[in-house]
């Protein structure tokens, strides 16, 4: 959704995710609104990063917008969470994003002006922000971290005319929410009440991240934006 907006802004886009096949064909697919390429990398570990960054290095010398969007959940009762449910969902919820954004600071640095920032984008949820129903504590505790490393990092990085943001997406039907749209489904009930009573829209999430990235945006860091049909803002 977020890369579909930004190549039809104009934008060249990068797209990443696991495995090779999936990723060659969704930048084929969103090659239909402009120009859109794949490198595949796992973000579970840290090898994962350092490859992308190294991919990433070998194609550009500079990147004007890192959207942190790779994300995973774990949902178990509360006297059967795992410990291994804590480790994965926080390395890849929050010490990937704090690892693509390390290696990635001198390509930032290189498309980095008081005119216009580069940008970096982290994708939390409004499960940062209040306690959601589901019991999905790892997932609810990543997200509230990624919040406080978006601001923690703008700080760092206003100087450097780097601007840190986040937004926080209510319910979009996705592969990770699918189970909640069926109702056959154990843990279905897991669904939010939305106050718009609709799920976000692709326009939802690819306006937000359009507007970050672009001149109208650059004036906003260490802001989280809620685009949740009112979850976690009014309900
Ligand atoms: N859907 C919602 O209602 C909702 C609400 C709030 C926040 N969010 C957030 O939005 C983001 C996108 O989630 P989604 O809803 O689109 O779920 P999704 O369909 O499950 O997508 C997850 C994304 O993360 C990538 N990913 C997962 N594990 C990875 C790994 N180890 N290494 C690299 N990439 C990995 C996936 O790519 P591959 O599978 O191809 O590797 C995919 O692009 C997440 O951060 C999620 O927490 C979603």
């Amino acid at each position: 959704m977020a890369a579909e907006g930004l190549l039809a802004a104009g934008a060249t886009v990068i797209v990443s995710g696991r495995r090779e096949g999936d990723v060659a064909a969704m930048a084929q697919a969103l090659s239909a609104h402009g120009p859109c390429h794949g490198i595949p990398a796992d973000l579970a570990a840290p090898e994962g990063a350092a490859l992308l960054i190294r991919r990433l290095r070998e194609r550009t010398d500079r990147l004007d917008i890192l959207v942190n969007n790779a994300g995973t959940s774990w949902g178990a009762a509360l006297d059967e969470f795992p410990r291994h449910g804590f480790d994965k969902v926080l390395a890849l919820n929050v010490a990937a994003p704090f690892d693509l954004v390390r290696g990635l600071l001198p390509l930032l640095r290189a498309a980095a002006s008081a005119a216009s920032p580069a940008r970096i984008i982290n994708i939390a949820s409004v499960d940062g922000l209040r306690p959601p129903s589901a019991e999905t504590y790892s997932y609810s505790a990543s997200k509230a971290a990624l919040l406080m490393l978006t601001r923690h990092l703008a700080a760092r990085l206003v100087a450097e005319h780097i601007t840190v943001n986040a937004i926080a997406p209510g319910l979009f039907a996705t592969r990770m929410t699918a189970y909640m749209f069926d109702p056959a489904h154990p843990r279905s009930g897991d669904r939010p009440s939305i106050p718009m009573s609709r799920p976000g829209r692709t326009e939802d999430i690819a306006g937000a991240v359009v507007y970050l990235s672009a001149l109208a945006g650059s004036y906003l860091t260490g802001v989280v934006i809620p685009v949740s049909g009112g979850i976690a803002t009014i309900a």
